[in-house]
């Protein structure tokens, strides 16, 4: 698959019927490694590879709370979710949330081009960035805070080409 395949391809994918490989992970991750990030301060980004079924089960409750919705499952059951964390500093922080949905994004990419499913997860993460002890479970390093995440698995559902309307983005020119 070339890059623009990849791109014109991509979908959010929330249903799963396993776990990636160790292999597939790895490529996941290396994409996350590959990805640009603003000054290449790397070190100001921090990524947990979590697989644990019971503490994505308990993000998904802190979700439901924080949503107000019992009904919802927002981690979808998924298998893996990576987390993404910066350091916020709580003004002018375009670039840390920039460079976090960057490094997302990326996996999400060589997900599709390993054909799983994967899907940006902010709102659950969200959650998660507010409940102190579910943070403690992540054993941050000392400043990070969850900024944005992914979740990933094998997945039935496959990448054919979409209907991309180019005008919902409002586009301006000048010249
Ligand atoms: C920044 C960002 C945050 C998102 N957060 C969530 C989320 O919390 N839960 C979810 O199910 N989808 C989430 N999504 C996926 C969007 O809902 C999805 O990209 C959008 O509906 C377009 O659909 P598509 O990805 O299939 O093209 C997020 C996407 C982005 C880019």
């Amino acid at each position: 698959m070339n890059t623009l395949d990849a791109i014109f391809t991509r979908k959010s994918v929330r249903n799963f019927c396993g776990a990636p490989s160790a292999e597939e992970l790895n490529t996941v991750l290396k994409a996350a490694y590959a990805a640009p990030v603003g000054r290449a301060l790397y070190d100001t980004v921090h990524l947990t590879v979590i697989s644990n079924a019971e503490l994505i089960g308990k993000i998904n409750e802190a979700a439901r709370v924080f949503f107000n919705n019992p009904e919802a499952n927002p981690m979808y059951d998924a298998p893996v979710y990576i987390l993404v964390s910066t350091k916020l500093s709580g003004t002018n922080d375009n670039v840390p949330y920039s460079n976090c949905a960057t490094i997302v994004e990326n996996m999400v990419l060589a997900s599709v081009e390993l054909g799983l499913g994967a899907c940006h997860i902010w709102g659950a993460t969200a959650a998660l960035s507010m409940n102190a002890d579910l943070i403690k479970e992540l054993n941050l390093p000392e400043g990070f805070s969850p900024c944005c995440g992914m979740i990933v698995g094998k997945t039935t559902d496959t990448y054919t080409a979409r209907e991309i309307p180019e005008g919902r983005i409002a586009t301006a020119y000048i010249k």
